[in-house]
Formats: C-alpha cells, sequence, structure tokens
C-alpha cells in the first residue's frame, strides 16, 4: 500500500497531485487517436470522399464553436470538435487535392510524426533528444553523399524560406563576420543575386536581415526560367559601379512556378571569379551559436559537438528529420528513387493528355514535374491571341495553373514569361 501523501499546499495550489485528470486524458487521447485513424488515414484513398467540405468564413465560424470559455469543456463535446476541425479542413491527402507541395499521405512520415508529438522533443542538445540528433547526423550525412560532397555540415530548417534565410546570413557572415556583434551598422551596401524566377522568400529574406529588398537584384531568365550567367555577370558589374558589394549569387534547382535549374556550373564559375558566396563549409556554427550557458555548457559527459541546437536561428526545434528519416527506411534509397520516377512519368503523362484535350494549352515543355498550363474557356477558343484574350484568360475563373506533378497545383504568375515573350505584343 502506498501511504497517502499529505497535500503540500502553495497558495491553496496541491503541488503534489496531478495536474490534470489522468485517466480522463488517456482516453481522450486514445478516441482523437482513433478519430484521425478513421476519419483522416483510412479515408485518405477514397476517391469518394470530399476534398473539403467548403464554407466561407462566416458561416464556419458559426459552425464551429470557436470561443474559449472561462472553464473547460466535457471530453464529448472536444471530441465533437476534434471531428469538425478534421470535416471542414481541406483533407490534403485525398487523390483529387492538387495544390503545390503536396503529394498524398506518406504514413511513415505520419507515424514518425505522431511520435515525435507524443515524445514531444526539442532538438537542441544531446541529453534532450539522443535518438533524434544522431538521426538527423544520419540523414544528413547521407544527403550530403548524394550531392556527392565528401564532407559538410548542414541542419534540418523547418521550411524553404527559413533556409533560404539562413543561407543569405551565412554568405553575408562569412564575408563580414564582424556583423554578428556589430549589426549592421559598419556594413557597406550588400548586393545579392538572384534569378527573376526566384521564391519570394528571396526578398523577404532580404528584408528580414536589413540587407533590403532593393538590394536583390533579379537576373533575367532564359524563356526556360534558368539564369542567364551573362546577366548575371553583367548585374555584378551593375552593382560594382554602384559602389556596392555583390556577395551572393542564390542559384534555384526546380524554382517554383516552371520548375527551371539554374545553370550551376556556369554560375559557379562565375562566383569563383567575383569571390560571391554559393556554397562555403563549416559556417553553421560560427555563425548562429549564441552559446547559452544553460543549454550549451562545454564540460558535459559526452560529446558537446552533438548540442547541434547552437547551429540553428530556432532555440526549441522540431525533429523534422525524423519523418523524412522513418519514409526512407520504409522505402529505401530505391524506393524514394521510384517516387520520383512516378512522379516524373506523371508529369509526362499529364504534359501527353494536355496536347490532346482542347482548351489547354501546355506552356512549354517541362524539364522537370512542374506543367505549366493555360485552360482556354470555350469562349476565349476562337479568339486571337492578343491582348484583350490574355487580359481575359487572366479573370480569376478563367484561372490558368501550373502543376508541380505528384506535388500540387501552382498559380502561375501572369503571364508567364515565356508566353508573355511569344505571345503578347511588346505594347
Ligand atoms: C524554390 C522554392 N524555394 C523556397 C520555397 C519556400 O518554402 P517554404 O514554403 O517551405 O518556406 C518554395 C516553396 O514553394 C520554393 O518553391
Amino acid at each position: 500500500m502506498t501511504p497517502s501523501k499529505s497535500p503540500v499546499l502553495v497558495d491553496g495550489v496541491v503541488l503534489n497531485g496531478p495536474q490534470t485528470d489522468v485517466k480522463v486524458g488517456e482516453n481522450f487521447v486514445e478516441e482523437a487517436c482513433r478519430l484521425v485513424m478513421e476519419e483522416v488515414v483510412l479515408k485518405a484513398t477514397d476517391v469518394r470522399e470530399k476534398v473539403c467540405e467548403w464554407q466561407p468564413p462566416e458561416q464556419l465560424r458559426q459552425l464551429l464553436d470557436l470561443e474559449m470559455r472561462d472553464t473547460g469543456e466535457p471530453q464529448d463535446k472536444l471530441l465533437k470538435l476534434c471531428q469538425d476541425v478534421i470535416h471542414f479542413s481541406v483533407k490534403t491527402n485525398h487523390p483529387r487535392f492538387f495544390n503545390q507541395l503536396y503529394a498524398g499521405l506518406d504514413y511513415y512520415s505520419l507515424a514518425a510524426r505522431i511520435i515525435t508529438e507524443a515524445l514531444n522533443p526539442s532538438v537542441y542538445t544531446y541529453e534532450v533528444s539522443p535518438v533524434f540528433l544522431l538521426v538527423e547526423e544520419a540523414v544528413l550525412k547521407k544527403m550530403i553523399e548524394c550531392v556527392g560532397w565528401k564532407e559538410g555540415d548542414g541542419i534540418f530548417n523547418p521550411g524553404g524560406s527559413v533556409s533560404n534565410m539562413c543561407a543569405m546570413n551565412l554568405a553575408r557572415y562569412r564575408y563580414y563576420p564582424d556583423v554578428k556583434e556589430k549589426g549592421l551598422s559598419g556594413l557597406p551596401r550588400l548586393i545579392l543575386f538572384t534569378s527573376a524566377e526566384c521564391h519570394y522568400s528571396m526578398k523577404k529574406a532580404a528584408s528580414f536581415l536589413g540587407i533590403g529588398t532593393q538590394n536583390v537584384y533579379f537576373v533575367e531568365t532564359d524563356g526556360r526560367g534558368k539564369m542567364i550567367p551573362e546577366e548575371l555577370e553583367k548585374l555584378i558589374w551593375q552593382a560594382r559601379k554602384e559602389g556596392a558589394v555583390p556577395f551572393l549569387v542564390c542559384a534555384t534547382s526546380g524554382t517554383t512556378v516552371l520548375g527551371a535549374f539554374d545553370p550551376l556550373d556556369e554560375i559557379a564559375e562565375i562566383c569563383e571569379r567575383h569571390s560571391l558566396w554559393l556554397h562555403v563549409d563549416d559556417l553553421l556554427k560560427k555563425c548562429y551559436s549564441a552559446q547559452a550557458t544553460y543549454l550549451f555548457q562545454q564540460d558535459k559527459f559526452y560529446d558537446v559537438s552533438y548540442d547541434t541546437g547552437d547551429k540553428s536561428i530556432q532555440c526549441s526545434r522540431r525533429p523534422d528529420a525524423f519523418k523524412f528519416w522513418m519514409t526512407w527506411k520504409a522505402l529505401g534509397t530505391l524506393g524514394l528513387e521510384e517516387r520520383v520516377n512516378r512522379a516524373l512519368a506523371l508529369s509526362r503523362y499529364l504534359v501527353d493528355e494536355i496536347k490532346k484535350r482542347e482548351g489547354f494549352k501546355l506552356l512549354l515543355e517541362p524539364e522537370y514535374t512542374n506543367i505549366c498550363f493555360w485552360y482556354i474557356p470555350p469562349s476565349l477558343r476562337d479568339m486571337e491571341e492578343g491582348p484583350e484574350f490574355w487580359k481575359k484568360l487572366s479573370l480569376p475563373h478563367d484561372r490558368h495553373v501550373g502543376i508541380h506533378e505528384g506535388l500540387g497545383l501552382t498559380p502561375c504568375s501572369f503571364p508567364p514569361k515565356a508566353s508573355r515573350e511569344d505571345s503578347i505584343p511588346s505594347s
């Protein structure tokens, strides 16, 4: 028999009792997981299900009980809320969900995410996240091998925008390490170069880092959306003439809309000649470390190089590598390769269908999985492709779209460059 504890009370709060009803909590997790299994996972491949139970914001606000009250709500109500959330959410796993950046449900990464959400680790130090740090190390090592490097360093970021921002900051730190302590005051006007087809996160990063969006020089692209190396070089000289300091070229391998790959070898050669950053090893930690003494003590009982959190701009970090690792483990490198091949085969199929069908116009032969095409509504099919045609086509209900096959649909910028050059008179 456990001796009954006498309550430890501080300001009327019992400290040595449970904070919540454990049994009720456990039951809630079990029921919520069952709901996720039944309503999300098991229905994910069912085409008869709706992709989305669409409601405009005013109506949706009425349908959901969004208010947070002074007292907690009963379990059955909370479960109903969970059900409503699933019901009114977009089923991004649905086979007919076409939007950018999605490729259906990956069971292994979902399971990995469930594990990490349950464990709720924070990948800053080895003592808190031993497994996840080793997993991240293994994934990074394999990825470095995949790109053909003998060594390298890295960190999983929460996405492409943050990665672009980190790269920009690293480049600046490489040339001006004092920026870390002294800030922007001692810096010249720095210029970075990226293609006109780059992702908008480049501008955001430049703004966030105090570089300034006007100091992002967009290099002209060719008809396929690839950076033109000669134009890059011209802009570098132009920046120099303006008395500014070029420091970085951000190339893109697979642009957001057209899926274009910038010519990396030629760009690298220009970067070398002009001493611009394209890639430098071993800067992550030096650039980002804050050496917080409450976390990153150097006299721990294990190899503190595993406390990789000091290489990140975040403190608490999700173990994002774990999802990827689990999928890689489940499919193997060959399985991942098959997925890419399937996405490419689907793209080729889609291109053939677009060519065959009336009312569809392929923008350009794809080099990757992004397929850009126009849907020409019947009312415009006999119209000549002049300014009036493009104006009408750009109206919201006549949306033109691009598809990252296997990834999703992307609305194209209007009008995409290739089409602008090919089809619209310069006036
Ligand atoms: C080429 C490219 N870079 C960066 C991003 C931004 O990625 P994230 O949404 O993860 O911030 C995207 C997103 O589509 C992208 O296509």
